[in-house]
């Protein structure tokens, strides 16, 4: 990749400023945990595995605050794990990061601060790392579904900028083409703060693919002029029986997709499987305000105090889904 979504340097988290793309490509350098935590509920960072790596080196930042004494430690580290958990509740992602950075913190409870403070930061790098070989096995496991001369479509954006390596859905394209394979993308822009349109859109022209941005009730058409063979979308929590929470208006794609009989793929790694929720309706869907609905780049669009209704989310059930693509293989779904 071109760019460097999250990095650790000389103890501080330097994060890519997504509310800034295209326009400007600009880092934010973080300290402390509660900046971390509130970078992620701003969408300076976003995507579901990578808000749980940054969360992670969040937690890192939390136990390297000197003046944290011995006996303040694990109160801390908890209080820290709950702010961070707090800043977005749908990707599961976020949790698992903080809950691993507890758990190992915990069961090495022995070792003196300050080597629990170097441990802290190596393990949010190990998770950093993890991420990054969990995206390439998605990708590889995915782009045998995609065949030269095909045309996909995604929405919102689960690439590099969602992950801490190159991506979820769009680590099954970037596969497939370095496989010599030719593809075509269309991108929904996925209002209301245009990820597909400000995010996927830079990041697949930064590398070289075909990419055409469509308004999100432009899909409809372009399915019936049966120009998409097969849709890869992220995921940001997967419940037991395998329903998908992801970006507002992917359950509409997911329709849409059967309506045409064109495959509807879902690619996300282990860390976004929640086996504690039976199925979709349990997953808990972040509402953001209504000024993300009301106000593009500041510009108001709507009555001054419309009512405005603005899950972040949408539930895909499992019979709308051809196949989930994990790290660990490809996992057929309701339309298999
Ligand atoms: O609100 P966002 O931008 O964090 O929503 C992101 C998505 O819905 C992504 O599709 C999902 O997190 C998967 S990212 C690999």
């Amino acid at each position: 990749m071109k760019f460097k979504t999250l990095d650790w340097v000389d103890g501080a988290l330097h994060m890519l400023d997504q509310r800034l793309l295209p326009n400007k490509v600009e880092n934010v350098v973080l300290h402390t945990f509660e900046e971390v935590a509130e970078s992620i509920k701003n969408l300076t960072v976003r995507g579901a595995p990578a808000i749980g790596v940054a969360a992670a080196y969040g937690m890192a930042l939390a136990a390297n605050r000197m003046e944290l004494t011995e006996e303040e430690f694990s109160d801390e580290m908890e209080r820290a794990g709950a702010v961070l958990r707090n800043a977005r509740p749908t990707a599961v992602n976020l949790a698992w990061a903080v809950n691993r950075m507890l758990d190992v913190m915990e069961e090495n409870g022995a070792i003196p601060l300050p080597e629990m403070r170097k441990f802290a930061i190596r393990e949010a790098i190990k998770i950093h790392h993890e991420d990054a070989s969990m995206c390439s096995k998605i990708g590889t496991n995915g782009a045998a579904l995609l065949s030269d001369g095909m045309t996909i479509l995604t929405h919102c954006n689960a690439g590099a900028l969602a992950t801490a390596g190159m991506g979820t859905a769009l680590a099954v394209i970037y596969a497939a083409a370095s496989q010599g394979k030719k593809l075509k993308v269309y991108a929904d822009e996925t209002r209301p703060v245009l990820q597909g349109a400000r995010l996927t859109m830079w990041e697949l022209m930064q590398e070289g693919i075909d990419a055409t941005l469509i308004t999100d009730n432009t899909a409809a058409s372009v399915f019936a002029a049966g120009k998409i063979d097969a849709v890869i979308v992220g995921a940001d929590r997967i419940a037991a029986n395998g329903d998908v929470a992801n970006k507002i208006g992917t359950y509409n794609v997911a329709v849409l997709a059967a309506h045409h009989g064109v495959p509807f793929y879902v690619a996300a790694p282990r860390s976004t499987f929640d086996m504690s929720l039976s199925d979709g309706s349990k997953i808990p869907i972040e509402e953001r305000s209504g000024d993300e609905v009301v106000q593009i780049g500041g510009s108001r669009l709507a009555p001054a105090n419309a009512k405005t209704f603005t899950p972040a989310f949408d539930v895909t059930p499992i019979q709308l889904i051809t196949a989930i693509v994990s790290d660990e293989g490809v996992m057929p779904g309701g339309r298999a």
